[in-house]
């Protein structure tokens, strides 16, 4: 008899091993008539490695059906983002709090409330951009995600900016920060930088939970979005 756990291994290395198959097939130019969009959000739901959708629905509902991360089972609701799907400027933060698992929306809780003035005060609506995390799920007692739930998550974000394609990434906090500019500094160390994100210009700034601690650094934030509205101002004008 196979232990439990050696089972639920086995079955996710089976999985990821017919996904990977799958995706070689896919990048060989053979589409999947068989399986359907319905197949493909399911294997993404169970697999580890990248996923494909056509649509954001797609995306949103393997999100929600989502089983690619065991420690992240305690959630509510998962999060998957929301806004314009057509949105030129996308805000990436770190993971649901516990508001945000009882809704499924991303930032309706007090960082949420500050993440609105702080588009406001560069005159964005929150209808008009896009905003996710990088991971959908709320990590247990609003933990730090792990490594492994970062990369389990992470196909996902890389499909939505695949999908909305925006002319600018605002990563809020450490988290965003690294998964999206790649390397291993704090928000400090990055802020006041641009990176880009395949080619898509990407400005880091402090998360708005942090600015809620430590107040003192809000002067900072707002050289950021000063900074942001600048490249609005330029990118838009093309
Ligand atoms: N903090 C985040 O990083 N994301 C949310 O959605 C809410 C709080």
């Amino acid at each position: 008899m196979i232990p439990a756990g050696q089972k639920n291994t086995d079955l996710r290395t089976l999985t990821s091993e017919l996904v990977a198959c799958l995706e070689m097939e896919q990048r060989r130019g053979r589409r999947f008539i068989g399986l359907g969009s319905a197949g493909r959000e399911a294997l993404a739901s169970l697999g580890g490695g990248a996923v494909h959708f056509e649509t954001l629905e797609q995306l949103q509902g393997a999100v929600q059906r989502c089983r690619r991360c065991p420690h992240l089972r305690g959630r509510t609701l998962a999060v998957p983002g929301e806004g314009n799907p057509q949105a030129r400027i996308m805000f990436v933060g770190e993971g649901p709090g516990q508001e945000e698992d009882r809704e499924g929306r991303p930032f309706v809780g007090p960082a949420g409330q500050l993440l609105t003035k702080m588009l406001q005060a560069i005159q964005l609506d929150r209808r008009e951009v896009y905003i996710t995390n990088r991971v959908k799920c709320r990590p247990p007692q609003n933990r730090k995600p792990e490594p492994e739930e970062l990369q389990a998550c992470f196909p996902f974000l890389q499909e939505q900016i695949r999908l909305i394609n925006p002319l600018l990434l605002v990563a809020l906090g450490t988290i965003a920060a690294q998964g999206l500019t790649g390397l291993d500094r704090g928000t400090s160390a990055l802020r006041g930088g641009s990176y880009f994100f395949k080619d898509i210009l990407c400005i880091p700034t402090y998360h708005p939970a942090f600015l809620l601690r430590r107040p003192e650094f809000k002067r900072q934030a707002w050289e950021d979005l000063q900074k942001i509205r600048r490249e609005i101002d330029r990118l838009w004008a093309k």
